[in-house]
């Protein structure tokens, strides 16, 4: 270990690469994102009539840029929780014919001025495909069966004539579906039993899929890896299931508990457990089953999410139904976004077997857009890394082992400071590194050989996002407090990538080959 120009400690890291240690393709759906009617999230997020920004549709312009910019590929929608207590069709047709209902889940009321014609319609602003949760808590096959009519059947029936009356003259084309959410939840409307939800979910894959084969069908999983029934609820569903679907869903949130900042930026350990144990649950069953067929996972709910903070202003005696409330804004620090960098290594390293993820959610909820009504919408920290993956993740997905120091946990115990993982695009010889560095006081400097690609490379762009104030954060005021920054010193050097990493942070280095324009 040495000292550095800034008198922090450094130690020396390195991993190698190699256009053969292929872990899978990278699945453009794992930037999926996640829009519930909840919160703002749709109202005075997406969907804000009036606002200058406004189209003719009422979507916030402002909004749309920043979703592309993000990256987004797919959008689970509506719920959720709110999707267990949901009626599809009261959001269809005239708007002022549309009834106005509770919300159970987050006691407010829905409006129902966006419903599914208007989402698909932002969708396709947007460019993402819609994965459609379905109401399997209070509803069950034949209210699935109905919302799939209106969504893909192409004409003569009387759902599919019934979109066609309300403008989409052409079938909308979901091809994935998700079988109710969280419904191993007490609190979810509808909750079930593992037995009383696997048939359900295999009667309605099994309806669905005979209207239309192609349907990708993702089974709930646990809502958390805490639940006392985790991997128990898996087993047993899919017991049920197991033909009838495609993905098992998992969900997970982390943030800091009492101040314990080493185990938070270290979350990815968890995620990492979390994918073994959902895997292994659901490739027993099907061993059981004695099926060829392999199930994959749909996570598609993660992200940092200040819950206990939520938890503890719950139960307020409140007598309040308000309209798109304020709840949990929460506002990102820059430890954040490095363990949402984080989370990102973690779900490409499983790409073989995690092809869909949705951070959850998009806009205003836990997202990293936010918006003020009237007025400006903006990049939170955890913004950076999602886009800047995104964009750089091409190919296939190349498994990386750093060599690094560990630093103590008390929760994961020893942990390896760097997490790391790498992706090349054989069509344009580009490989892309992303890089995270949790140690809170030492700095790395990382080398990787870079020979094995063919060609020699250089560094083509880097970006690191790291601060002294871990703690920083963006607001209407002050929105470009945190962003990502070129890694000045990352380049390579007689076949060596070589970057210096700041403790706690994230960083992704994009190599392209000398001799080109790239
Ligand atoms: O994303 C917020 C909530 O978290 C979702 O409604 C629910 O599915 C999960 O518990």
């Amino acid at each position: 270990m040495t000292r550095s120009s800034f008198g922090r400690s450094v130690f020396a890291a390195s991993f190698r690469l190699d256009p053969s240690f292929v872990i899978a393709p990278v699945s453009r759906r794992t930037f999926g994102s996640f829009v519930e009617h909840m919160g703002r999230c749709v109202y005075t997020g997406i969907y804000e009539p009036g606002h200058p920004t406004a189209d003719v549709d009422g979507f916030r312009g402002d909004v749309l840029d920043l979703v592309r910019e993000l990256g987004v590929s797919l959008v689970r929608y509506p719920g959720g929780n709110f999707v267990s207590g949901y009626r599809w069709e009261d959001g269809i047709g005239p708007a002022a014919d549309r009834p106005v209902r509770r919300d159970l889940a987050w006691r407010s009321l829905e409006t129902n001025e966006v419903g599914v014609d208007e989402f698909m319609r932002w969708a396709g602003k947007a460019g993402v495909e819609v994965m459609y949760a379905l109401n399997l808590g209070t509803r069950g096959v034949q209210e699935a069966l109905d919302v799939h009519e209106y969504l893909n059947h192409p004409d003569r029936t009387r759902l599919a004539e019934l979109r066609r009356a309300n403008g989409a003259e052409k079938p909308y084309g979901v091809r994935m579906f998700c079988l109710g959410n969280e419904l191993d939840g007490p609190w979810q409307t509808g909750h079930k039993t593992a037995q009383e939800y696997g048939r359900l979910a295999a009667q309605t894959a099994r309806a669905l899929r005979s209207a239309e084969p192609e349907l990708e069908l993702v089974a709930c999983g646990s809502s958390s890896s805490s639940m006392p029934t985790f991997v128990a609820w898996e087993a047993e569903v899919l017991e049920m299931a197991y033909d009838a679907v495609d993905y098992i869903s998992a969900h997970a949130y982390y943030e800091p508990v009492d101040g314990d900042m080493a185990s938070f930026l270290a979350s990815s350990v968890d995620m990492d457990h979390f994918v073994h144990s959902v895997v292994s649950t659901a490739d027993s069953v099907g061993a059981r089953l004695k099926s060829t067929k392999r199930l994959n996972i749909s996570f598609d709910e993660w992200n940092v999410w200040y819950l206990r903070e939520f938890q503890a202003r719950q139960d307020t005696g409140s007598t309040e139904w308000p309209v798109a409330p304020r709840v949990i804004e929460d506002c990102y620090t820059v430890a954040d976004a490095v363990v949402v960098g984080s989370l990102l290594i973690s779900l490409l390293r499983h790409s073989d077997r995690v092809t869909v993820a949705c951070q959850a959610q998009l806009v205003n909820v836990i997202a990293p857009i936010r918006t003020e009504p009237g007025g400006a919408a903006w990049r939170q920290t955890i913004f950076y890394p999602f886009a800047i993956t995104s964009r750089l993740a091409r190919g296939e997905v190349l498994r990386v082992e750093p060599r690094c120091p560990t630093y103590d946990t008390a929760r994961y115990g020893a942990v390896p400071a760097l997490d790391a993982v790498a992706t090349h695009d054989a069509d344009t010889g580009e490989v892309s590194v992303f890089v995270v560095n949790r140690h809170q006081s030492q700095s790395v400097t990382l080398t990787v050989p870079v020979t094995s690609f063919g060609a020699a490379l250089r560094v083509a762009e880097s970006w690191t996002i790291a601060d002294d104030d871990l703690f920083a954060v963006n607001t209407s005021d002050y929105p470009d407090r945190v962003v990502a920054r070129p890694a000045d010193d990352a380049e390579v050097d007689d076949g060596v990538l070589r970057a210096t990493l700041p403790p706690v942070s994230w960083t992704a280095i994009r190599l392209c080959a000398s001799r080109q324009d790239c």
